[in-house]
């Protein structure tokens, strides 16, 4: 399937025109059959953060409807699996996971409503519906502010599917979180800025799941972030797909770009770190390089997927960049910011990809050194164009390049932990730790920290000193520790 990648036009008009090389499937399946209003309701995502946003904000709009979110499957009358279509692995997990939930319902002989979201729906709806009698509903991403009208079908006895992608935002029309669900997911929040993409990757299935690329107005973005501060949250991450693209319109006429919107919510009182996740090098321009100069709150910490380190394979996957372009964004990065570190994702056995090509992608790692990264074996996504290409690296020689990419990479992040061990970091704290008083907050580099009885709570700042690196995270001691009880009495102290 290839369409062409530099669409013009509104977004409106590039949704409507991706929304024609996407299959989609409407109208309903009839089924006979009567249910009782659900009101627990289990959601399970996979895949990437979107999926989580988008989770959330489909909790929040059932919460309306009087769901009430479980951790159970089996104590839910709605189960929602939000799937992932990126690579075969993911998308299997959807059908053994149904599989999983049809046994339990003959078991128990209990009817639960079971929808499929997300990508897998998008790309598979009918097919699922077909291969997997236990689904009443199927919803592609940009269709889950109609849930609420979907449910009312498969209440009255039909099934329900709809992967349009239609005119009206989703986001007009899903409602913001309560308190209650703010607080739970934590102070540090998600924030969808940006969807769909149209860079057509010839390996990749986003621009036909999530459509072309559409950025959220300012004015919702920025509103969203107020009320998530006054909620608590102290960290967001903006997410799209491609969100270094983002061109959202602005309340002052203008369209703004990610640097633009960094700095309008960097002023929004109470969020002091912001990051954003997944970025295209091609769209990493001059002023958002800056901002990572300017802005304290913007974190010293990027993930720039790079794929490959050959120009090759770069030019094959369609990346419109060569390993140059790479290197010369880590260097203007670094002289910005030179506490920068990075994270990237990586393909190996692209098709037609030779030892010699892999050798450059290994070259790549230890020239620029990351603290962080994602490696998969290449998998043939059905209508993207590297799927049909005739050099498919055999299973063995992708299992065997991924060994190797993965001990370089892991020697890549274990270097960064280790040069972490004496650095003072502020951490967010987020959670409880296993022990007792210990808290796990997270570095500037998303990696974990346990401090011990730190002086601060759970949604608070804190300044430690790392002291330790373990394979999973870091060990924290606060700078200016309380006085511990056994430290000189007080009498001692005023004498
Ligand atoms: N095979 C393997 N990995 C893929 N990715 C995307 N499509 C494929 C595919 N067909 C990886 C890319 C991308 C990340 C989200 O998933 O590395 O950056
Ligand atoms: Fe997929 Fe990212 Fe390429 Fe877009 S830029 S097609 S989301 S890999």
């Amino acid at each position: 399937m290839v369409a062409d990648p530099r669409l013009a036009g509104t977004d409106q008009d590039k949704r409507r025109r991706h929304a024609d090389v996407t299959p989609i499937r409407d109208g309903d399946v009839g089924r006979t059959g009567d249910m009782d209003a659900p009101r627990k309701l289990y959601v399970k995502s996979f895949g990437c953060q979107m999926n989580v946003y988008d989770s959330h904000r489909m909790a929040d709009m059932l919460a309306k409807e009087g769901y009430v979110e479980t951790s159970e499957a089996a104590d839910a009358d709605l189960v929602i699996l939000n799937t992932c279509h990126i690579r075969e692995k993911a998308a299997e997990k959807v059908y053994s996971e149904l599989g999983r939930l049809r046994k339990s319902q003959q078991e128990t002989g209990q009817k639960t409503v079971v929808a499929v979201a997300g990508c897998v729906a998008q790309a598979e709806g009918g097919e699922i519906m077909k291969r997997a009698p236990v689904v009443d509903l199927v919803v592609g991403p940009q269709s889950y502010h109609r849930l609420p009208e979907l449910l009312a079908k498969v209440r009255g006895g039909e099934r329900a599917i709809d992967t349009e992608f239609p005119l009206e935002d989703k986001f007009d029309h899903l409602p913001a979180p309560s308190l209650a669900a703010t607080r739970k997911r934590g102070p540090a929040a998600f924030l969808t800025v940006q969807e769909g993409c149209d860079k057509f990757c010839t390996f990749c299935v986003v621009p036909y799941t999530r459509g072309a690329e559409v950025s959220r107005p300012v004015a919702r973005i920025l509103d969203e972030a107020r009320r998530l501060a006054d909620q608590g949250v102290r960290e967001l991450t903006l997410i799209g797909q491609n969100v270094n693209a983002f061109h959202g319109a602005a309340p002052d006429g203008r369209t703004w770009s990610l640097p633009d919107l960094l700095y309008g919510l960097a002023e929004i009182s109470g969020i002091g770190r912001l990051r954003y996740t997944t970025s295209h090098p091609r769209d990493m321009d001059d002023a958002l390089i800056a901002a990572h100069r300017d802005l304290p709150q913007l974190m010293p910490y990027l993930h720039l997927p790079v794929q490959s380190g050959s120009d090759r394979v770069l030019h094959a996957m369609n990346r419109k960049h060569g390993r140059d372009l790479f290197f010369d964004i880590v260097d203007r990065m670094r002289a910005a910011r030179p506490d920068m570190a990075l994270s990237s994702d990586f393909i190996v056995g692209f098709p037609g990809e030779t030892e010699a090509e892999f050798e450059e992608t290994m070259d790549l790692i230890v020239r620029t050194g990351f603290a962080s990264a994602f490696s998969f074996k290449y998998s043939p996504r059905p209508g993207t164009p590297a799927a049909d290409h005739a050099a498919q690296v055999p299973e063995s020689v992708k299992t065997e390049r991924l060994h190797r990419l993965q001990a370089a990479l892991e020697a890549s992040k274990r270097a960064f932990d280790l040069s972490c061990v004496g650095r003072t970091f502020e951490v967010l704290l987020e959670k409880p730790g296993r022990q007792d008083g210990q808290l796990i907050g997270r570095s500037p580099y998303l990696q974990s920290v346990v401090v011990n009885d730190p002086p601060a709570g759970i949604g608070e700042f804190l300044t430690v000193t790392i002291t330790a690196a373990g394979p999973n995270s870091l060990a924290g001691e606060p700078v200016s520790p309380r006085p511990k009880a056994s430290a000189r009495p007080l009498a001692a102290l005023e004498a």
